[in-house]
């Protein structure tokens, strides 16, 4: 993906100070693990490169909320959110797994767990999961409309987290059903979810709408991969002003009610926006 590596953790730390120095509220990790197996076991590892990320940040930038993907696909050799059995995502026998790696992140110092995997009963197993072991502040950011489809290549390629058989389309959701995305949003709060998340953002923002219109609840909406890749692409032939669509992006994003906002300009976005607050407007 343009503009964006794999980084170790010295240089995640000095990524994360200059987006702090900009503006930048929290970071977002995934992790790559040195080896992978059939069941992501390095997820639960406390010593993996995510725990070391989450007491790195939280010894030398205790101010940046520390949020941690909960997830398997990067973690297990074929490349699926979940364990499987036979060909297919075994949901139940997941849930124990994502715990795990959940506990441990909290353990290392996140502030908020965001499980990415899209199977069902997920936010209520890693709640009590983290309640059990004390981890009671331990937010948890749902991805709770996590929708199925394209927009995700350029992170697969990056994260090396593609599925080797088969596609996500059994848990992640039908693009062209908005209701259903509004029942997921429900399932998630009566779980447990402190905050629940959209994505991707863009080709959704009906749904953001809908969903902050009928909950009320805190949201998140991510820009992913495709859609940054989109306008990095345009911009580096010159078709299109980059600061400008960048920021209108954002600005739609935030207009159909987003209260955060995941996106890789988030280090550029908020140094354009303290220095010009209105950006955009006009
Ligand atoms: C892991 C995960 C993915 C993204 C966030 N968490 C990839 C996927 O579901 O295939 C996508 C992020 C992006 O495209 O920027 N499940
Ligand atoms: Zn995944």
């Amino acid at each position: 993906m343009p503009g964006v590596a794999q980084t170790s953790v010295d240089e995640m730390l000095r990524d994360a100070r200059a987006a702090r120095d900009a503006g930048v509220g929290g970071v977002l990790l995934f992790g790559i693990p040195d080896r992978k197996d059939a069941t992501g076991s390095e997820a639960w590892n406390d010593h993996a490169p995510v725990q070391q990320a989450v007491r790195a940040l939280k010894r030398d930038l205790p101010d940046l909320v520390v949020i941690t993907d909960v997830c398997l696909c990067e973690y297990t050799d074929h490349g699926h959110c979940g364990i499987l059995r036979g060909d297919t995502v075994d949901n139940d026998a997941t849930l124990e797994l994502l715990a795990k790696e959940a506990v441990s992140h909290a353990a290392a110092g996140a502030d908020i767990v965001a499980p990415s995997d899209m199977m069902d009963g997920r936010v209520a197993a890693i709640r009590s999961a983290l309640d059990e072991r004390g981890f009671v502040d331990t937010a948890i950011l749902s991805y709770a409309a996590k929708f199925a489809g394209p927009f995700y290549g350029p992170f697969r390629d990056a994260a090396e987290s593609a599925p080797s058989v088969g596609d996500r389309q059994s848990y992640q959701m039908d693009a062209a059903n908005g209701d259903e995305a509004l029942r997921e949003v429900l399932l998630d709060i009566e779980e447990g979810a402190d905050m629940v998340m959209v994505k991707p953002a863009g080709p959704f923002l009906d749904v953001i709408q809908r969903v902050k219109a009928e909950t009320g609840y805190p949201l998140a909406a991510y820009q992913v991969s495709g859609e940054f890749a989109m306008i990095q692409a345009a911009a580096e032939r010159g078709w299109i002003d980059r600061e400008r669509v960048m920021m209108e992006s954002l600005l739609g994003i935030r207009r159909a009610g987003a209260d955060v906002i995941i996106t890789y300009f988030a280090r550029e976005a908020a140094a354009l926006l303290t220095a010009r607050p209105n950006f955009g407007h006009a």
